[in-house]
């Protein structure tokens, strides 16, 4: 059997306060839409199709190729949302999933369970539920004597007795796809002037329906995100569940409530997180690495047996035995070689630093290439940028560059050179060359390893 599925997500999210539609809030790197959409292809192995409001366009461009976005022009309720997709999907397929968009928490395997009961059920729908300990607004689940679904009253709707109920409409339907289209004009307009999808539920019992349930035990699936406080709860949510894939692979982590690892994010066994540490994606880390505490990694890719000590580190590649920090700035397309050392208030841009480069203190290097072992001393900067242009200095191996040197680029310094503590060098350094002062001028011919 075939499955195509809906989400719900034209609702205009005011209580988000924001200017941005509510679904395009951003939930571990990703607009909230994109868990829901996730989870829906994941258990459908279809794209699903978005009912998004007419001022909405934006969330069309978000999800891409990953969904299909029709409108909703005027925000009639659930049912009428539904009703929206019916053109598109009546006669697709023979099951129809219908899921929200701000309950980005909601499992695939939820949603498989629930496709698979209603695969096995001759009714018209199976229904998510949950039993709660605080209602949050939800619609209550009414059932008879027998047990049996009966009705979902929505919480505006509900008596004394009903809202004391603490079964709850969770919103995840999976309903028999052509009695679904059929029925949903069926569907009464509410005292608020409103199409309830919760009605198709009464409509089905009365026409002798039985209703199927899949009950949902983990509260935190059925978070629904109407307020930032909500989405922050999903988010505490979501670290919890990443952080401790990642223990269980092999990593440790000291400190998981303030450790922030993305969902693009890859860790090798027995490295150790320290706490205050994020990590974003696409970024792979190594094992035997030791990250934090205070660290911030994006985009980036961090060998074996590096140490990164409170740095920040974007866009870069350490290659193995890498120490940095504390306070190292890596920037876009830094590479440190094997065994680099870097220590504090160090920036490194656009440049390659060989194997065994030195760097310990206060440096600023920018498009530049430096060779292996060379010693970059305190305070060394190089000048890239002449007011107009980027321009490149290439560092050749075994160099040393005395504290205070600026090298103004574009600039050659050749193997084997060394420059005098305060030079400010202006002209290309030949091999094996002591340069000194301002601006520098050549004063003897160094032996080789001197
Ligand atoms: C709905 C259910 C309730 C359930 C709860 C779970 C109904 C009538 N009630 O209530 O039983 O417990 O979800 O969260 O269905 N939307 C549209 N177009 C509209 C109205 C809403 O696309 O015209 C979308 C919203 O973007 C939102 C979702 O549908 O994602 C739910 O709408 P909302 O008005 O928040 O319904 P709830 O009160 O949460
Ligand atoms: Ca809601």
């Amino acid at each position: 059997m075939n499955c195509e599925s809906v989400i719900l997500a034209a609702g205009l999210g005011t209580r988000m306060k924001s200017r941005i539609p509510k679904v395009l809030h951003t939930l571990s790197e990703r607009p909230l839409i994109w868990w829901s959409v996730q989870s829906a292809y994941q258990a459908t192995g279809r794209n699903p199709l978005v009912v998004i409001g007419p001022e909405d366009a934006e969330i069309r461009k978000v999800i891409g190729g990953s969904a299909d976005c029709i409108e909703q022009r005027d925000r009639l309720g659930t049912g009428h949302a539904v009703m929206q997709a019916a053109e598109r999907l009546r006669g697709k397929s023979d099951l129809v999933l219908v899921t929200l968009g701000d309950m980005p928490l909601l499992s695939t395997e939820t949603l498989k369970d629930l496709i698979h009961t209603q695969m096995s059920n001759d009714g018209a729908i199976t229904l998510a539920t949950a039993i709660v300990s605080k209602a949050r607004g939800f619609g209550r689940i009414l059932r008879d004597q027998d047990g049996g679904i009966q009705e979902i009253i929505e919480e505006a709707h509900a008596t004394p007795d009903q809202m004391a109920i603490r079964e709850v409409n969770v919103s995840a339907y999976c309903f028999q796809a052509q009695w679904f289209w059929e029925n949903l004009s069926y569907l009464p307009l509410s005292p608020k002037g409103e199409y309830y999808l919760t009605d198709i539920v009464g409509l089905a019992v009365e026409q002798g329906s039985r209703i199927k349930w899949v009950e949902i035990t983990d509260e935190n699936e059925i978070i629904g995100i109407n307020t930032r406080e909500h989405l922050a709860e999903a988010q505490a949510v979501l670290n919890e569940r990443i952080n401790r894939t990642w223990m269980l692979s092999g990593v440790t982590i000291i400190d998981p409530k303030t450790t922030y690892i993305g969902p693009d994010v890859e860790i090798g066994m027995d490295t150790t997180i320290f706490p205050n540490t994020i990590i974003e994606g696409p970024t792979v880390i190594g094992e035997d690495c030791r990250v934090g505490p205070s660290s911030f990694i994006r985009g980036s890719s961090i060998a074996n047996r590096c140490k990164v000590f409170m740095s920040v580190v974007e866009r870069a590649v350490l290659e193995d035995e890498v120490d940095i920090g504390p306070y190292a700035h890596l920037r876009t397309g830094a590479h440190l070689c094997r065994g680099v050392h870097m220590g504090n208030f160090g920036e490194v841009k656009n440049s390659t630093l060989g194997p065994g480069v030195k760097m310990g203190h206060f440096s600023y290097v920018g498009d530049s290439k430096i060779g292996e072992d060379t010693n970059v001393s305190a305070g060394v900067i190089t000048c890239n940028y002449d007011g107009e242009k980027k321009n490149e200095t290439v560092i050749g191996e075994d160099v040393f560059l005395g504290s205070d040197t600026m090298l103004v680029a574009p600039l050659t310094i050749g193997k084997g050179a060394r420059t005098g503590a305060g030079s400010v060098v202006t002209k290309d350094v030949p091999e094996y060359t002591l340069v000194a002062g301002v601006p520098a001028r050549g004063i003897r011919k160094l032996k080789e390893n001197e």
